[in-house]
């Protein structure tokens, strides 16, 4: 069985140390690395010390006074909230063979640092420190406004409380934050990131592992974008069943075509509707022809985009497929993320294939992708922080508009179906029929469906 790992070429365990006052980002940065790396299949796990720090101190509502460091009762709670979660992640790296552990905390003066350090080394873990530094007041005001909707700390409080009281918590810690600097901690291994990503510092990044992690965030930006989402349309090998090729669209499927500019613009809404979007195709003909009458003049062919190569199978039937090699039928169905087609590609092949994608993705503000059933669980996977196992399951139907807004903590999902009839190419396990139950799609794609938008706009779609 193929096994893409770093750690096994490397044999090497990172703790990513977060470093930073309040609302500089970190908890988000540490969430996406995660994200990022568990899609890449390197075992990884944050550990917020905030969410300790909650379940030790919960007689009483949090405010600002309890990070005053004169509030002894308030340093005692932390210093153990944090030496809870330093145990809880020493114990997931040797129990459960965890790769990168991520210690969500302010982390904030050159001592705790230290002890951090000291004991990752005892441990034979590379610690890596990771600064988001930010004097950028606007930003740092954005940040606290995702905080407040999302912090369990200042749930049912009103809004203007939380914003000074949060500013407040800043000012405590601000009396004795110690930042990152080549000339202080010239032996650690450390990312700063000033005001997001517009200076970056980076010192003694040795491991190749390191080196993902750092190309990574390097790529992060946080403006507001959406990602769209859509197969080609219907193709001529979808309505006889063939897999593989590269077919013409069918009737049907030059329809949506010509449908899809509206459907964008409907999503667009009418205050951007003038938003220039990329497209991206595969180098496929069916993906071209999807986007062929799209107003927008930056298109681009990736062939990293191109459908997962089915190898011998290239051209048949399930049914053929299940005929002449039984053994591979039943093995893909058995391990379909892993089952690589003779001559061909596996789910986990894709995912390789795609990182360059994923990168550039971060890079890219607004932006529509035509490509295939595959490719599209995959890139939906690493938005959607679905495990492996489910992804190529996933329901993913044709003539259907997918949008994706990234968040701070989460991607909101939508999707807009064409009234344009096709076929389904979704195969359920065990049979090599096609066709999946009608109410099934939603659930097995684990959307985040905001309903009263998903059916205005679906309405408006009609
Ligand atoms: C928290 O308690 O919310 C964070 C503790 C810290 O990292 O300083």
């Amino acid at each position: 069985m193929p096994i893409y790992s770093i750690s096994h070429v490397e044999n090497v365990r990172v703790c990513v140390v977060m470093v930073g006052l309040p609302a500089r980002g970190k908890s988000l940065i540490a969430q996406k690395i995660v994200r990022y790396l568990s899609w890449l299949s390197i075992k990884s796990k944050c550990f917020n010390v905030g969410n300790y720090r909650r379940l030790i101190a919960t007689d009483s509502p949090i405010t600002a006074e309890f990070f005053d460091p004169q509030n002894q009762d308030g340093l005692e709670v932390r210093q153990e909230a944090v030496d809870r979660a330093i145990q809880d992640m020493m114990k997931w790296f040797s129990d459960e063979n965890g790769v990168v552990g991520i210690l969500d905390a302010t982390n904030s003066t050159r001592e705790r640092r230290q002890a951090i350090l000291r004991l990752c080394r005892e441990n034979l873990i590379e610690p890596i420190f990771l600064e988001s530094w930010c004097n950028d007041y606007e930003l740092i005001l954005q940040n606290i406004a995702d905080v407040k909707t999302t912090s369990p700390d200042y749930q049912n409080k009103d809004l203007d409380f939380a914003t000074q009281d949060f500013l407040q918590r800043i000012k405590y810690y601000e009396q004795y934050y110690e930042t990152m600097d080549v000339s202080t901690d010239p032996d650690l291994t450390f990312i700063k990131l000033v005001n997001v990503n517009s200076q970056i510092i980076l010192n003694r990044i040795e491991s190749y592992l390191e080196s993902r992690i750092v190309y990574y965030v390097m790529n992060l930006h946080i403006k507001p974008r959406s990602i769209w989402l859509s197969r080609h349309g219907e193709s001529e090998y979808n309505l006889t069943g063939q897999i593989g090729g590269d077919a013409n669209l069918s009737e049907r499927g030059w329809r949506y075509a010509k449908k899809l500019p509206d459907l964008v613009l409907k999503s667009l809404g009418e205050e951007n509707k003038h938003t220039n979007l990329t497209v991206w195709t595969s180098t496929l003909k069916r993906t071209q022809q999807t986007a062929s009458f799209l107003p927008y003049n930056r298109k681009l062919q990736w062939k990293a985009l191109d459908e997962l190569d089915a190898g011998e199978c290239d051209g048949m039937t399930y049914e053929e497929i299940e005929q002449k090699f039984p053994d591979d039928f039943k093995a893909r169905d058995d391990n379909k993320y892993e089952y690589r087609y003779r001559g061909g590609e596996s789910y986990r092949d894709i995912v390789i294939r795609l990182e360059p994608i994923i990168m550039e993705l971060e890079r890219q503000e607004n932006i529509l992708i035509i490509t295939h059933q595959a490719v599209l669980r995959c890139l939906y996977a690493y938005f959607m922080n679905v495990p492996q196992e489910e992804s190529p399951w996933m329901s993913i139907p044709l003539h259907t508009l997918i949008k994706l807004e990234p968040r701070a903590y989460l991607t909101l999902v939508s999707r807009i179906k064409a009234d344009i009839p096709a076929v389904s190419t979704y195969k359920e396990k065990g049979t090599s029929q096609l066709g999946e139950q009608k109410d099934g799609n939603y659930l097995k794609s684990r959307d985040l469906i905001n309903d009263s938008e998903m059916h205005k706009l679906e309405n408006q779609a009609k």
